[in-house]
């Protein structure tokens, strides 16, 4: 791991999969689930670890995984994902409330981790805030590992989260980030910024949300504020990383260009900004012609493509060469990408396009 976020980052091999945690009978855990490498890589051992520490315990790889093989047909290892560890009960290894990860090893190499956080103290988003925001909880974990191993995310860098919801990405975040290390988020409704703020702020001081009144036609009607004239509430280069999960699919072009350079302003030199987006490209259209895409981005606006005339936020894609020459406009340089299966491709990494891009 690289110690600032200017260092290459190494990378570990891409995998994608979850692991829980219950209690066992003799009051331990059991960590357990599954996971893919879709490069291909044999998959033939585990590191766990709680918080920083290594945590040595039996385990199991390679178990027989029918259920993941017919979810994910045709992906290497699919049929003999499982893995398995049993971590007996030690007042020096209690994981009750703790981040855990199950990191894969194939070899020497290392994997892009798992992470479960264990009976949470903290309590997590409504369904339906999470509902409204579109998604499962355990997305969060997925994205942890994309900071670690994309970005080079450390314990005691800063983090801005933009369009945070009701603060699902905020969780395992709480638990990763050390002081001075901090988390900021902000979003357009009010009441989802709230419940992650009375939820998370209480226990974890560094993690902080703010609610600002911006207009878009699905999520705040009644706003105020225009998102292509608004101007990010914190300094200039006060971050080494920014996020936006999920945010620019809801969003029009001069927003978005707006948004890139309070990004570039907000980010420290080195700093890098991870964002997914539904990005154009002859194979994405193609599908999409072909019926196979979950996000039928047809409809042609200036400068982008959306699924509802009628909600025009609800979906809304770019021409991957146009996004990344935004980026480069922003002075952001785009650095790593990896397609989404949102248009009906095999899964690689995420459900939408990973961007991530350095301040160049
Ligand atoms: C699909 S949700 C994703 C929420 C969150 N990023 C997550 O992954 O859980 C989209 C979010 O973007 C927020 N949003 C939309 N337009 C925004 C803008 N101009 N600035 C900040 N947030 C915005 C919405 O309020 C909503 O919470």
């Amino acid at each position: 791991m690289r110690s600032s976020p200017s260092e290459p980052v190494a990378p570990p091999f891409p995998a994608f999969g979850l692991v829980e945690a219950e209690r066992s009978p003799t009051g331990g855990h059991i960590l357990s689930g599954w996971w893919i490498a879709p490069a291909g890589v044999v998959i033939d051992g585990l590191t766990t670890r709680v918080g920083d520490r290594e945590l040595q315990a039996p385990h199991r790889v390679g178990q027989p995984s029918p259920d993941v093989a017919k979810a994910h047909p045709g992906l290497p290892g699919a049929e003999r994902a499982r893995f398995r560890v049993e971590v007996g009960a030690s007042p020096e290894w209690d994981l009750a409330n703790q981040l855990v990860s199950v990191v894969p090893r194939s070899g020497a190499r290392t994997g892009t981790p798992l992470f479960t956080l264990v009976e949470p103290r903290v309590p997590l988003p409504r369904k339906e805030d999470l509902q409204v925001t579109g998604g499962a909880f355990r997305a969060c974990y997925e994205f942890l590992g994309y900071f670690l191993t994309r970005t080079g995310l450390q314990p005691q860098h800063s983090v801005l989260e933009v369009g945070c919801g009701c603060g699902r990405m905020a969780y395992p975040l709480a638990y990763y980030l050390r002081p001075p290390g901090r988390y900021e988020g902000f979003d357009i409704v009010a009441h989802l910024v709230a419940a992650a703020s009375s939820a998370l702020t209480p226990t974890f001081p560094h993690v902080r949300f703010q609610a600002v009144d911006l207009w878009n036609s699905v999520y705040n009607p009644n706003g105020r504020l225009r998102a292509s004239e608004f101007a990010f509430p914190y300094p200039e280069a006060s971050f080494d990383l920014v996020f936006l999960t999920s945010v620019f699919t809801h969003m029009f072009p001069p927003d978005v260009r707006r948004y890139l350079a309070e990004i570039r302003r907000v980010l420290r030199p080195g700093g890098r900004v991870l964002l997914t987006a539904f990005l154009l490209t002859p194979e994405s259209e193609g599908l999409i012609a072909a019926g196979r895409s979950s996000q039928p981005l047809i409809h042609v606006r200036p400068e982008c493509k959306i699924t509802k005339p009628e909600e025009p936020e609800a979906a809304v894609g770019f021409v991957r060469e146009d996004f990344e020459r935004w980026l480069r406009d922003a002075r952001l340089e785009p650095i790593d990408h990896a397609p989404g299966f949102w248009c009906g491709r095999p899964r690689q990494a995420s459900y939408q396009d990973l961007v991530i891009a350095a301040r160049a």
